[in-house]
Order: C-alpha cells, then sequence, then structure tokens
C-alpha cells in the first residue's frame, strides 16, 4: 500500500514504460508498479546495501521485472535505458546534484518523464528546474504523516527560463486540496528564513516577495 505521496508519484509515471526509482529504499513504489502491471520493467537504485537489501525482499513477487542497482543517483542507469525517473525522498539539493551528474537528460528534449518528490526545499527545486532547462509541467500536492509533498511531473525542453519567485514558492498547486495552507506554510519558511538575513539585496529581495505573496489572491 503506497502513501498518498508515492500514489501521487505512481500516477505520473507513464503505463507501459521502464522506469528508474531512484533511492527506492524499502522498494514500495518499484513493486507497486510492477504488481500493477503498469511497468514492463522497473530499476530499483540505491546509494546504500540496507535499503536496496529491503527492496530486493519487498520486490522479490516480482522476480525480473524489477532489476536491483546498487550506486549513487542515475550513475547505474545508461542512456535511454529507462523512459520514466521517479526521484522520490530526498532532499532538494540531492534531486538537483543527481540530474545535473546525469548530462544524457538533456540529449533530446522531452525524451524523459521526470517525477520528482522532493522531502524540502520545494521552491529550490522548483527554482533549478527552470533555470536549467527543464519545464515543471504538473504538481500534486499532498500530505503524507503531517506534511505537505509536492510531487512535480517535469520534463526537460532545452529553454532555461529564469522562474518568478511567486511560483517557486507556491508552484502548481492552485485549487487543489491543502493549497492554502500550503501556500501559508511556504510563506512562514520564507518568514523564519528572512528573519535569519542580514540586511542586504536579498533581504529586500524577500520582503518584496512575501509582500507580493500578502497582496496575491490564490487563484
Ligand atoms: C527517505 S528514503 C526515500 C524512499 C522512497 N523513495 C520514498 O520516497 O519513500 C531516501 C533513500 O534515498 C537513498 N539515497 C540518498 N541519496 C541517494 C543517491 N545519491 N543516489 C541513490 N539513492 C540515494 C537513501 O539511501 C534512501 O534509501
Amino acid at each position: 500500500m503506497l502513501d498518498a505521496r508515492l500514489a501521487a508519484a505512481a500516477a505520473y509515471v507513464r503505463s507501459g514504460s521502464r522506469v528508474a526509482d531512484i533511492g527506492c529504499d524499502h522498494g514500495k513504489l518499484s513493486a507497486y508498479l510492477a504488481g500493477s502491471g503498469r511497468c514492463p520493467r522497473i530499476l530499483a537504485c540505491d546509494l546504500r546495501p540496507g535499503p536496496l537489501a529491503k527492496a530486493r525482499a519487498t520486490c522479490a513477487p516480482w522476480g525480473e521485472k524489477v532489476v536491483l542497482r546498487l550506486g549513487d543517483g542515475l550513475s547505474v542507469v545508461a542512456p535511454g535505458e529507462v523512459d520514466d525517473i521517479v526521484i522520490a525522498g530526498m532532499g532538494a539539493e540531492t534531486i538537483c546534484q543527481i540530474l545535473a551528474a546525469a548530462p544524457w537528460l538533456r540529449a533530446e528534449p522531452g525524451r524523459y518523464n521526470l517525477v520528482l518528490v522532493p522531502a524540502t526545499k520545494h521552491s529550490a527545486l522548483r527554482q533549478w528546474l527552470a533555470r536549467n532547462g527543464f519545464a515543471l509541467q504538473a504538481e500534486t500536492l499532498c500530505q503524507a504523516a503531517g506534511r505537505y509533498y509536492a510531487v512535480m511531473q517535469a520534463a526537460y525542453t532545452g529553454h532555461p527560463t529564469e522562474p518568478d519567485g511567486l511560483s517557486c514558492l507556491c508552484g502548481k498547486v492552485a485549487g487543489q486540496p491543502g493549497a492554502a495552507e500550503y501556500r501559508a506554510a511556504q510563506a512562514a519558511k520564507l518568514q523564519k528564513y528572512r528573519r535569519g538575513l542580514p540586511p542586504g539585496p536579498e533581504a529586500a529581495g524577500v520582503d518584496a516577495l512575501l509582500n507580493e505573496l500578502e497582496g496575491t489572491r490564490w487563484p
């Protein structure tokens, strides 16, 4: 049984696609994708042997459909070996590092479907994606273990953009259940960050964003 976060991630995986589940840990997502018949081949990958052993046990019923790989990020996946890539449950910095270390993701716009679930710093991941030529195409807001998660679906376009602060902060979740609470939680985090800043251009930028946030109605 998947929690709301992993269920939302699974929903972005295209039926029939070959998938890499990077940081698979317990292997629940890989097992679900194999067992539901949604995906013919899943690479369940993790940096550490302990989590990979858990995934091996969870995925055992699905035999050769799930292939286990030990190693860092996408270094264990060959270019073109998968169609969809899920990176869930890691901090935004780690997700950005994993994406940056795989230049083959950028060889062909639209080739790979990325499903990203940052455990922290949602805004930083949205900003990195835009600046590095990835389009954030959709997001699903969900709550698991009392926290909000933004489950993101993205693809490389080859067109870097400079995203505005408000869209980085709030994402593409307007109108979804919990969106107003998510926005308030994001604003509270930004206010906390602002309190630690010395006077200067960054503090002024954050103040401007907070003012904009206050003056903008949720669509
Ligand atoms: C909190 S678990 C998330 C498990 C699952 N994806 C989920 O969202 O429920 C994070 C997993 O990512 C793995 N991990 C961390 N950094 C990694 C990296 N650079 N490459 C592959 N796996 C990594 C950890 O070993 C751990 O098993």
